[in-house]
């Protein structure tokens, strides 16, 4: 059993099938944390001390490593949740008044019923458990049974505490074009906040944390959690005086109020958290595994030919088609029309809001292009950006109203474009309707769906922050049950809405703008501690990168664009008898070795060489595949050894490697380890191997 309470019924014990996580009700009614960490059976083992105040200063309240934090009485630390009734009091008190077990197919759930102590405001923090990947999901649900609103002023989904100082505190950093720059902090006396106030999630920190004691990939306790919310989230992570630290996560309270309605409730978004004392890499193969046999959908992902950084907006029917046509030759499976075919879409001035197809590009209709696509034998997707509107855009001159904005101030544009209010029903209906008929009229395969800023001007509403992203959840929900065949692909000027919480919605996400296959090695890899590969989207593109300048061979480029689900976005109209027959030859390897990226395990290898190789290894049952990368040979031009990870020690291996075919044990190959030696600038390999019978 996952869930065992204590004879005494006051000590819940969660396990998972190697970790442990405990707390109680003390004899304050607090709900106290007590343990996170390796496996621990026995529930009545279990203590639960009364706490003493170190001073007058230093109050039992403010010492207690609370569950469930609130905000009132002799608490000054980080809250969960903060509220305010209706007669001005702002001070919560729970009280403990039972919990429930829920049983599901492959998780149990331990629901902890908290009251507040004179309003009828009821808490329940949820835990819900998935034992075989080590996993647990955290959240709260707050309902209001007053006859009153009650004002939702923060709202964390959970508290944890790790029973450890100076920590390493790790996230990702950066900015559009670089996303997932992964930095690592020491954690000391004070806070680390990491948040999104734009609307937008992911551009600058991810929503999530990974609190590590020194470990490696392979050592070492890490623990962490992912909060599953597009959009303004916050979270804190804060050493305390105590002897502790602790970390919280959710909504972020900057300009945020919610208003819960009489009979309302409101579910906080749920953290999806685990420990780890086998370093990183048990961390991020449990996420993936999760990921991908519990949120995201199933199927492999198709191998995409997108034309944005061919054509941009100058689309002509015309050139898609031969566009589409060398994809086909090439091996692509889907071809997506990105963004430039609807309305007066020339540039970023006009066309966003007015989805009818250009007659100038598309004198035959959009159809002459889909057709084309389907006579091909290939998947159609295309670009939309349904939450703008350009001032010049024909919808704005008849829904001036429709826009986030204040009537006594100048809304912002950003990419010369407005934010839509769609906590507006009309809206609503008007976004829903338009992809709705859009996907009716067209045989489309692939919606990819951009959102190219921040949002600004809310109006007067306070908890458009959070509603914004669930509307744009629910659309997509609805649309997805209209039109189950269609893949959903989130991008946000790049990588600016890669969570948890829209993984369980989309089925495709754009990791990054940034298609420089150097610069992608390091946004892969910090992505990849977190997402699965299934999530990462990844192009090939056309040198000299537009960004970086940088000139890189072909091959390299494919083999980074490889690491994840793999993409063309290169003007292959442009490319020689060489580069084609390259590039078909790549994208056949792929294939070949799909199943094994987007669904195997992934390790992130030690490279113990001077040298700056980037090494991998994708295994899926029998079969596996290693990448190797050398941006750069140094003096010495050293080698490296590939010690491989997740074998069977006894059994033989069989390597497909460039000098031929190389038969190895298991053991061999994860402690003496693969020995290569590449040369020159932006050299890389890919070797396939499998398990002998
Ligand atoms: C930003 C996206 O990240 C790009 O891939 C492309 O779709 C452009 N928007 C189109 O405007």
């Amino acid at each position: 059993m996952s869930i065992a309470v204590s004879t005494k019924g006051d000590i819940f014990l969660l396990n998972t099938q190697s970790t442990s996580y405990a707390f109680g009700i003390d004899h304050l009614g607090l709900v106290r944390h007590l343990y996170w960490g390796r496996k621990i059976e026995a529930v009545d083992d279990f203590e639960l001390p009364e706490l003493t105040e170190v001073s007058t200063n230093d109050p039992v309240f403010e010492i207690t490593p609370e569950e469930f934090p609130v905000h009132g009485g002799l608490r000054y630390k980080e809250h969960c949740l903060k509220a305010t009734f209706p007669d001005g009091t702002r001070e919560l008190v729970y009280r403990y008044c039972g919990y429930d077990v829920e049983k599901g197919e492959d998780r149990e759930e331990l629901v902890i019923h908290l009251m507040d102590d004179h309003y009828a405001f009821f808490m329940d923090l949820r835990y819900k458990l998935y034992p075989q990947y080590d996993l647990m999901e955290r959240s709260v649900v707050v309902r209001n049974q007053t006859e009153a609103p009650i004002q939702i002023e923060k709202l964390h989904s959970a508290q944890f505490h790790i029973p450890y100082e100076n920590l390493n505190f790790s996230n990702v950093h950066g900015h559009w074009g670089a996303e997932q720059q992964r930095f690592v902090q020491k954690v000391s006396y004070g806070k680390i906040v990491i948040e999104n106030r734009r609307g937008i999630s992911t551009h600058n920190h991810n929503p999530y944390f990974v609190l590590d004691q020194d470990a490696t990939e392979t050592d070492g306790q890490v623990y962490f959690g992912a909060l599953r919310l597009s959009g303004n989230f916050s979270g804190v992570v804060e050493q305390t005086q105590y002897g502790e630290t602790l970390v919280q996560m959710g909504l972020n309270s900057h300009d945020f109020l919610l208003e819960l309605q009489p009979g309302e409730s409101l579910e906080a978004p749920a953290i999806l958290c685990g420990y780890s004392d086998h370093g990183f890499e048990t961390m991020s193969q449990n996420l993936h595994r999760f990921a991908r046999d519990h949120i995201l959908r199933e199927g492999l992902r198709p191998v995409l030919y997108n034309s944005w950084e061919a054509t941009e907006f100058h689309v002509t029917s015309r050139e898609q088609i031969k566009l589409a046509q060398k994809a086909k030759e090439m091996g692509a499976e889907l071809f997506v029309l990105d963004d430039g075919w609807f309305g007066e879409r020339h540039s970023t001035q006009n066309g966003l809001g007015d989805w009818y197809v250009n007659e100038g590009k598309f004198p035959n209709g959009l159809e002459e292009l889909v057709d084309a696509v389907k006579a091909l034998d290939m998947k159609f997707g295309i670009w939309v950006e349904p939450e703008m509107v350009n001032p010049k855009a024909q919808l704005y001159q008849d829904h001036p109203d429709w826009i986030y904005h204040y009537e006594t101030r100048v809304t912002d544009t950003s990419r010369v474009q407005y934010v839509l209010n769609i906590t507006k029903p009309e809206v609503q209906e008007f976004i829903y309707n338009m992809l709705d008929n859009l996907l009716t009229r067209y045989d489309i395969d692939y919606i990819k769906w951009d959102a190219n800023r921040p949002i600004s001007q809310t109006g007067p509403q306070r908890d458009v922050w959070y509603q914004h992203i669930q509307i744009i959840y629910d659309i997509v929900k609805r649309l997805k049950e209209a039109h189950p065949h269609v893949l959903f692909e989130a991008c946000a000027s790049g990588g600016g809405r890669i969570d948890y919480g829209i993984l369980g919605i989309f089925d495709d996400f754009w990791t990054s703008d940034n298609t420089d296959a150097y610069d992608r090695l390091y946004i892969q890899d910090a992505y990849s501690r977190i997402y699965p590969i299934k999530a990462m989207r990844a192009w090939v593109t056309d040198c000299p990168n537009f960004l970086s300048g940088r000139v890189i061979p072909l091959t390299f480029r494919y083999h980074s664009a490889m690491m994840g689900t793999l993409g063309v976005g290169c003007n292959i109209l442009k490319f020689s008898p060489e580069e084609m027959e390259l590039s078909q030859k790549m994208i056949a390897l792929y294939k070949d070795i799909r199943p094994i990226i987007q669904e195997g395990d992934f390790y992130r290898l030690d490279n113990p060489s001077a040298d700056q190789y980037f090494l991998y290894e994708y295994l899926k049952e029998n079969q596996g595949v290693i990448f190797a990368f050398l941006p750069q040979s140094k003096v010495g031009h050293r080698g490296t050894t590939i010690r491989l990870r997740g074998l069977d020690e006894q059994a033989q291996y069989t390597l497909h490697t460039s000098k031929g075919d190389m038969i190895k044990s298991g053991s061999y190959l994860m402690y003496h380890g693969l020995e290569l030696k590449l040369c020159g600038d932006y050299a890389s390999a890919v070797i396939q191997f499998e398990k002998n019978p």
